[in-house]
């Protein structure tokens, strides 16, 4: 593919790419089987700086372009779903939303630890009844002079029970709305945080979903992100950088289908030849290849994007959506190329085929990219960026 890539990104790939192959693919099976959560690979990648690659190195970050966080999560997400989304919440949401919008001293105290692995963060937005209409938080944050009062559930946490340091967004002001919301950094030891039971999913089965109850949380009001009222806008910003990184995913879940389908129909034989020689397998291969190249085109340009400054919500919309879509149809695809093999745990493309179904649901549903994409262009952004 043309994309310009600079050695220092390609060394970045490559890193990812290693560390996946020889950490991250003995014990996958294992652990997706018995949700086993990687929580020493996860160490060892925030040792690596794979845990706060955009964070600049005075923070303890890596100091790297958004491009080549992206190029590290496809690699890690064509063995690892369950590690890779972890990889995405704290680099994205959790680390990139505090450099950005924090104060100095949030900065020092938390990232710096964010940003080696010692400690991981998790995004606390979802509730039982505030999913894709993020606006009806009814978690509360109580003023009460010098701190607040935090009390409510969240649902579906990725890096629940694994977190140090919870991003809760909750209502101050009821009166109003979403300009009522604000968004508090909670350490996850502190009195009246509960970590409910571990989520049995059908993919990412070792990640680390829970339910979180806050119960007369004090948070101090130094905790707060931004202005007063801020915090749905935060969310919002936040979720446009991370939605690259679920796209960076999907491309890796579809990118890895299409690396074992490849090799799988160079060695196996079915009348007498190799079974990418049969044209109903060989269109197969011809139609992903296809699709994980025009993903990669669409998830690199919202990186690009963001790296140059300019807006991206739109562009981030449009990769998660196309390169989720992707990931679905292409792993059907892998299983049904590896046939009853493909049925197996063994050859890995069901995980991947289980795991793409979630990147057409977390970080805003596909319904929900497509609301974004569709106000965009009523905004004008269409034009644009056609002329990219
Ligand atoms: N940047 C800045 N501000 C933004 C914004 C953005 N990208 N998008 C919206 N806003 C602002 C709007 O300007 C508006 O503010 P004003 O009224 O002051 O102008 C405010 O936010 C509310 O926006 P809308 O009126 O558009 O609100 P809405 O309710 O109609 O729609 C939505 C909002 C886009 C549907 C939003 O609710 C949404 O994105 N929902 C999906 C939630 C989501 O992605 N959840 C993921 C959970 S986290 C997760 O999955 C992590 C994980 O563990 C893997």
């Amino acid at each position: 593919m043309q994309f310009n890539f600079t050695e220092e990104q390609l060394a970045v790939k490559e890193a990812a790419r290693e560390f996946a192959q020889s950490e991250l693919l003995p014990g996958v099976i294992e652990r997706d089987k018995n949700m086993i959560h990687a929580t020493e690979q996860i160490k060892a990648m925030g040792e690596l700086g794979f845990m706060g690659m955009m964070v600049s190195p005075e923070y303890g970050g890596g100091g790297m372009d958004t491009l080549s966080y992206v190029l590290a999560m496809e690699e890690i997400s064509k063995i690892d779903n369950s590690v890779s989304v972890a990889m995405s919440v704290n680099n994205s949401l959790v680390c990139w939303g505090l450099e950005k919008f924090g104060t100095e001293e949030q900065k020092q105290k938390y990232l710096t630890k964010l940003c080696t692995g010692e400690w991981i963060g998790a995004f606390c937005l979802s509730e039982p009844e505030a999913g894709s209409d993020a606006t009806s938080q009814r978690t509360t944050a109580v003023d009460m002079g010098d701190h607040y009062l935090l009390n409510g559930t969240k649902n579906w946490i990725t890096n629940g029970g694994s977190s140090s340091v919870h991003l809760v967004m909750a209502q101050t002001d009821v009166e109003k709305g979403h300009r009522g919301i604000n968004c508090l950094i909670v350490d996850t030891d502190w009195e009246g945080v509960t970590i409910g039971a571990k989520e049995d999913k059908l993919g990412i089965r070792s990640s680390d979903t829970h339910t979180i109850m806050y119960s007369d949380v004090k948070v101090p009001k130094s905790n707060r992100i931004g202005e007063d009222g801020f915090g749905f806008k935060f969310a919002m910003k936040v979720l446009s950088g991370g939605r690259i990184g679920i796209a960076a995913q999907a491309l890796g879940i579809a990118a890895g289908a299409l690396e074992l389908s490849q090799k799988y129909a160079k060695e196996r034989e079915a009348f007498g030849k190799p079974i990418h020689k049969h044209q109903a397998i060989g269109f197969k291969l011809a139609d992903m290849a296809t699709a994980v190249e025009a993903a990669q085109l669409l998830v690199y340009r919202a990186a690009q994007l963001k790296d140059k400054g300019e807006n991206f919500d739109m562009a981030a919309s449009q990769a998660k959506l196309f390169a989720s879509d992707v990931a679905m149809r292409h792993t059907v695809e892998a299983v049904q190329i590896h046939g009853g093999y493909g049925y197996v745990k063994e050859y890995h493309v069901e995980r991947l085929m289980r795991d793409a179904k979630i990147t057409q649901i977390y970080e805003g549903t596909s319904e929900i990219q497509k609301l974004v994409i569709a106000r965009s262009i009523l905004n004008g952004q269409l034009y644009e960026q056609l002329l990219f």
